[in-house]
């Protein structure tokens, strides 16, 4: 505990022994004496110190008297040695650190009663533990509160000058936004450049704030600490699945906090590799929807033209009646069901047992299908896991990581925390292929900005360059040896200057990383996005098993192939079985022996094997009118999806569409019955997150109005519909899901499972392998690429319901471009441009964004206005029915 981890952590740092108030201790060489000291059980006041960063040694409290030395020395800032004698108690050092705490209280405002850090203040703590009572002769600073950041206030009267703020923000997160500025006489803590502050806002600052210096805007003033309930629990908004206390009072919430603290500050360094507690903008701060008066607070059922609101039992009535009439006459498939990805485990599990048992169809799923369901599958047919292989330490410790296709720092922030961490830390090679210059690309080792829509062909490039340059690794080669030949003939005839040619790089880069990959003793691959949201995910995730295979990077320790989720419970998903093609488990669903005993543990009849539509499936049939009723939960298909899938003529042509969800969405307003679900923040359950850890999901408040948790509500139409399910609460769900799939909830812990591509390698591999990389670039004809994507203050269409969320990154209605490409086409900021597809074409404004690529161009998804998803084709894959619709290619003109 409390030691540094050595920066390379295959060599063992060398161990010392020193004195520690009579004991001898030992130590690894090199690290703080502070470090040493806490490793030993033994916690000395420290202001400035955080576990998570460098010593920076300002505050002067972590006193120890070293023999030899006449004056006490700071333990923070200090190395141990070998043969040090150290003593950390007694009265002269309890003087010395009440001096230094009379020291900042002489220059400390004394504002306790209207400050937010009141009750949870270091400052306050370290006053008392000392006797510190004489506060008379307090001068005061005034200086002018710091308003102009949107998100937190800094109030320099308060400020300690610890630096803590400044270091997490350079070291941990690598953004490096603040700094000390001597202004007005005093070294007060700006943004950088004394500008406001515009950063990614993740408030890791104000956690570690030790005094009330930095305040959040959106709590200030609202409670002090002690009046709110705190509850931990997960956030809802990506797979990184972040652990987070909820702060409420009654039926509102106050804020959100860390794990990542001032308070939490004695850890070992090298648990940072786990994570470093701290969250990203949407966990802290995106809190306002959950408590939004747009909630809906009483189920509604249609009556002529309009959504009436009604009471639960009719509600539930009305859509009983109908699912069982429409059963009755048109046969259990005329019935289907979408569920978001931001339920539960518990949930999730509940929605496919209602649809396969109380509706008795297989027409079921989630928004899992939007990309993560190729990785899954391409996952299972190769390795047999159905997931990523490795936890955020194997990332952390990984000394060279192949992220492609993936804006981490947008749409996964702590995950791409960790890769900083490798960075930082392991001097990890980071090699970034990605058609946007992204934040990672900026601080890995190796960018490498790539053409739009050419990540597949950079896998091929990339297999290629392997064999050329024979960097294949002999062991996992020769177990396969017809495999290894179908493979070497299949990218036999690519050439890597043509390849190179049109991906945008040179066929030295290829050779440069593939020799990196190949060489490095642990090595990842991450994918996400750009390869499993688009065309060809499924097989480019194939290609990058086979890159992996070849290198030996398969089943080894800190090795692997993997991806990020963007919803918190995708993994959950499909791991419930919400889809046609799995069954709870991941099991396949025409595995006989997980169909009988789910059907005995059910007491049911499943459907039949081959039955069964997913998402893309399910609107043809509701638009051909073989699916009449549709239940939707959480989801939203007609704000996600382009206007080429036709959601609305498929919803048009239903009988019956019940949404449920905690909001009126675009979909529930085309609904027959709406019924009000909670949030996360108001129900207990599990997501499982990017690594395969189940989480708890804690109930924070009461439901607002009549909300019910989707859980309570799926079992009372399995009910209506003639089930007798007796679950009371989410623990009897999971008391369930145990006896089906032991192991599942595995205490928090990423699974461990070790890859194996053996059976694939040897079963039909070789015939598939040539196929694979025949897929050519699908060339438009259009100037530019048009992507759409996440941005790192959104999540879904969810985040726009947060209105703090909406204040750091409103809808501006306008694409982005190049500044390069804008001079190009005489266009300024805030210009009108006709912008057109094969699709069709709007007029938008545009805006420079210096991330954004050479002849592409960027609207975020999280937004319809003007209807920019409406210009996308869709290519619907034909293996996992996933549909991209994220990419396409257009024509920009003035106007
Ligand atoms: S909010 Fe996050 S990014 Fe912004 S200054 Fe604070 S620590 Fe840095
Ligand atoms: S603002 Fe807070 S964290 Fe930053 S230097 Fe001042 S007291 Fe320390
Ligand atoms: S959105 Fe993702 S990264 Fe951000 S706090 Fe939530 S789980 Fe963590
Ligand atoms: S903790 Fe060592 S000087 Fe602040």
């Amino acid at each position: 505990m409390g030691l540094k981890p050595a920066t390379n952590p295959d060599v063992e740092a060398s161990t010392i022994e020193l004195n520690i108030d009579g004991k001898t201790v030992t130590a690894k060489d090199g690290v703080s004496l502070y470090d040493v000291i806490s490793s030993t059980g033994k916690i000395i006041p420290a202001m400035c110190y955080h576990y998570t960063f460098d010593p920076f040694g300002s505050c002067g409290m972590c006193l120890v008297m070293q023999e030899g030395k006449k004056a006490p020395v700071r333990s923070c800032t200090a190395k141990a040695t070998a043969g040090m004698v150290i003593r950390t108690e007694g009265d002269d050092l309890f003087q010395a650190r009440k001096k230094a705490v009379e020291k900042h209280l002489s220059v400390h405002p004394l504002d306790c009663p209207v400050c937010d850090a009141d009750g949870h203040c270091e400052l306050q703590d370290m006053a008392f533990q000392h006797g510190v009572t004489n506060l008379a002769n307090a001068k005061q600073k005034f200086i002018p509160e710091d308003t102009r950041s949107l998100v937190l206030d800094f109030n320099m009267n308060r400020c300690i000058a610890c630096a803590e703020c400044i270091n997490v923000c350079k070291d941990v997160l690598m953004i490096d936004a603040l700094q000390f500025m001597k202004k007005g006489g005093f070294n007060q803590v700006v943004a950088k450049g004394d500008l406001p502050l515009a950063c990614e806002f993740c408030g890791d600052c104000l956690a570690v704030c030790p005094v009330g210096a930095i305040t959040n805007k959106f709590s200030k003033y609202l409670y002090k600490p002690w009046q709110m309930k705190k509850t931990t629990t997960t956030c809802n908004y990506c797979g990184d699945g972040c652990q987070m206390y909820v702060e409420t009072k009654d039926t509102e919430v106050i804020r959100v906090t860390s794990p990542l603290s001032w308070k939490n500050k004695w850890g070992d360094r090298a648990d940072t590799a786990k994570g470093h507690g701290g969250l990203c903008v949407k966990g802290r701060f995106g809190f306002e929807y959950i408590d939004s008066p747009t909630r809906l607070k009483r189920p509604l059922v249609r009556k002529g033209n309009q959504l009436v609101e009604v009471p639960w039992l009719e509600a539930m009535h009305a859509a009983v009646d109908r699912f069982a009439d429409i059963r009755k006459k048109h046969g259990p498939d005329a019935i289907a069901g979408l569920i978001t990805a931001r339920c539960t485990n518990e949930e999730l599990y509940l929605f496919q047992k209602l649809m396969r048992v109380a509706f008795r169809t297989n027409n079921l799923d989630s928004s899992a299908r939007y990309g993560h369901m190729n990785f899954v599958q391409a996952s299972k047919l190769a390795l047999g896991i159905g997931r990523t292989t490795n936890d955020w330490e194997d990332l952390t410790k990984a000394k060279a990581v192949l992220v492609i296709g993936s804006n981490l720092t947008e749409t996964n922030p702590l995950t791409s925390v960790r890769i900083k961490e490798a960075i930082r830390v392991y001097k990890a090679q980071v090699m970034v292929f990605d058609s946007a210059v992204t934040n990672l690309g900026k601080l890995g080792s190796h960018p490498f900005l790539i053409k739009p829509g050419t990540e597949g062909l950079v896998i091929d490039g990339l297999v290629k360059a392997t064999v050329d340059l024979d960097l294949v690794d002999e062991e996992s080669v020769k177990k396969h040896p017809q495999a290894f030949a179908a493979l070497k003939s299949a990218v036999g005839s690519i050439s890597l200057e043509q390849v190179a040619a049109k991906t945008g790089l040179t066929a030295e880069q290829f050779k440069e990383a593939a020799s990196i990959f190949a060489e490095s003793p642990r090595s990842i691959i991450l994918c996400a996005e750009g390869i499993v949201r688009r065309p060809n995910g499924y097989q480019n995730v194939l290609k990058l098993v086979d890159l992996a295979w070849i290198t030996g990077k398969l089943g080894r320790p800190g090795c692997g192939v993997n991806t990020v989720t963007e919803e918190p419970n995708e993994q959950g998903a499909v791991d419930m079985g919400v889809a046609p093609e799995f069954l709870p488990g991941l099991a396949s669903f025409d595995d006989q022996t997980m169909r009988d005993k789910l059907a005995k543990a059910w007491d049911a009849t499943l459907p039949t094997v081959g039955s069964g539509a997913h998402l893309t499936e399910i609107l043809n049939r509701c638009r051909s009118g073989h699916i009449r009723a549709l239940y939707v939960v959480g989801e939203n298909p007609l704000a996600t999806l382009p206007a080429s899938m036709e959601v609305r003529a498929a919803l048009d042509r239903l009988e019956l569409l019940v949404v449920q969800d905690p909001f009126l969405t675009e979909t529930g307003q085309m609904a027959h019955i709406v019924l009000p679900a909670t949030t996360s923040a108001e129900k207990d359950g599990t997501f499982t997150n990017l690594e395969g850890r189940v989480l708890r999901v804690r109930q924070g408040m009461d439901a607002i109005g009549e909300s019910v948790p989707d859980w309570q509500i799926l079992t009372a139409l399995a009910n209506g519909m003639g089930c007798q399910w007796e679950y009371e609460s989410a623990n009897d769900i999971q008391s369930e899901i145990m006896k089906l799939l032991p192991g599942y909830y595995n205490l928090g812990q990423p699974k461990k499972l070790t890859p194996n591509a053996d059976h694939y390698l040897s079963n039909g591999y070789t015939a598939s392998a040539a196929g694979r990389y025949k897929t050519a670039r699908s060339e438009s004809t259009r100037p530019f690429t048009l992507l759409m994507g996440q941005l790192l203050y959104h999540s879904g269409k969810l985040s726009t319901l947060a209105p703090g969320l909406m204040k750091i990154a409103p809808n501006t209605g306008r694409i982005r471009m190049n500044a390069a490409d804008m001079e190009r086409l005489g266009l300024q900021d805030g210009a009108m441009v006709k912008l057109t597809s094969d699709r069709g074409s709007l007029q938008i404004g545009v805006q420079v964004d210096q991330s954004v690529a050479p002849q592409t161009c960027f609207f975020p998804e999280h937004f319809n206005e003007p209807p920019v998803k409406d210009l996308m084709s869709v290519h619907v894959d034909a293996i996992t029915g996933v549909p991209s619709f994220k990419r396409t290619g257009v024509t920009i003109e003035k106007v």
